[in-house]
């Protein structure tokens, strides 16, 4: 005799499905987009297998794709001309910008798709950073910074983001940018803030996508330093006092624990970002056929949701849809 049989529960699917604690949903995924200007462009990014660099008359035709699996959410990210790229980053506020059009291009395609914006200065500055550098120290300036991020917000807000998503670090930006929004009468734009990100080696790949390595020096002075958790409560604290209205972990799977623990402290809900580092390695292995590749996607974006994480910004979103939808 034996009281004590927790297999007894993970005999058939339909037990197993049953007691299964977890669930995956494509409305649970926000599909991260990489856009350039042109048309008919459709470039591969050679570290990302499977994700482009699209214009935006092919970046619509792939939002009515990922809308009709289920993914009811997209992120995009401008690739900027480096002509247009200056020390002041003023390309991150230009109305006409890229970044502006695409937002209007994909509101006006599919009206029920919910659109995040970024926003940083890094795929506009000349330094590559994501706040302004002082030409004499070098230094990131945070207060100067948040003036631009202000402008880029309301900019982004009238070209009618649902969402806006400072990934940018500076100190203070959540709660300058509800200001400016709320003061512009777009109170109903969510902030997804980026509480806790990492000064990361696993965003070369997205930095290849957009060209927008740092020129000098790297961005520890604003991303958090990877041996840290108990700083992320801090930044969530401050973000939640600050207005947030769903708070970010990036990068995800090396920083499980931290999704957990913003997920134990906060009542809004939790984001991870699968960013494209994570999508490399994945891709790779199964490439060379080290793994299986539709069930390590699956298995990646349930251990997320397992972790505390509502919403999932990854690279897998098509994919991942498509092998839910079967
Ligand atoms: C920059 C930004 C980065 C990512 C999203 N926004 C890179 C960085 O901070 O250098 C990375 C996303 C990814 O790697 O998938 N504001």
């Amino acid at each position: 005799m034996m009281l004590n049989r927790p297999r007894r529960n993970r005999q058939n699917e339909v037990i197993r499905s049953m007691v299964r604690e977890t669930s995956l949903s494509p409305d649970n995924f926000i599909a991260p987009l990489f856009v350039i200007d042109g048309k008919n462009q459709n470039i591969p990014i050679k570290s990302m297998p499977g994700q482009s660099r699209l214009s935006i008359d092919e970046l619509v035709k792939e939002v009515k794709e990922l809308y009709s699996l289920g993914v009811k959410c997209v992120a995009l990210f401008p690739a900027i001309d480096e002509k247009l790229k200056t020390p002041d980053a003023r390309e991150a506020y230009n109305r006409d910008g890229l970044n502006f059009r695409s937002i209007r291009a994909v509101k006006e395609a599919v009206p029920g798709m919910l659109v995040m914006g970024d926003i940083a200065l890094d795929p506009y500055s000349s330094d590559g950073h994501d706040g302004l550098v002082d030409p004499k120290t070098g230094e990131i300036m945070n207060d100067p910074t948040l003036e631009v991020l202000a402008k880029q917000a309301l900019c982004e807000a009238e070209a009618g983001a649902d969402i806006i998503g400072p990934s940018d670090m500076m100190d203070g930006r959540v709660g300058y940018i509800r200001m400016a929004l709320d003061e512009s009468s777009h109170q109903n734009k969510l902030i997804m803030s980026y509480t806790a990100k990492y000064a990361s080696s696993f965003y070369g790949p997205f930095r290849d996508a957009l060209d927008s390595a740092p020129k000098k020096g790297d961005k520890k002075t604003y991303q958090m330093d990877p041996a840290n958790s108990t700083e992320a409560l801090r930044e969530a604290e401050l973000d939640i006092a600050e207005g947030a209205d769903i708070l970010m972990v990036k990068p995800g799977l090396p920083y499980l624990d931290i999704i957990y623990r913003l997920k134990e402290m906060s009542t809004l809900p939790i984001a991870a970002y699968n960013i494209s580092g994570e999508y490399a390695m994945l891709k790779a292995a199964a490439q060379n056929g080290w793994l299986d590749n539709d069930k390590a996607i699956l298995e990646t974006l349930t251990c997320f949701r397992r972790a505390g994480a509502d919403i999932v910004l990854t690279y897998f979103a098509k994919e991942a849809a498509r092998l839910l939808n079967k």
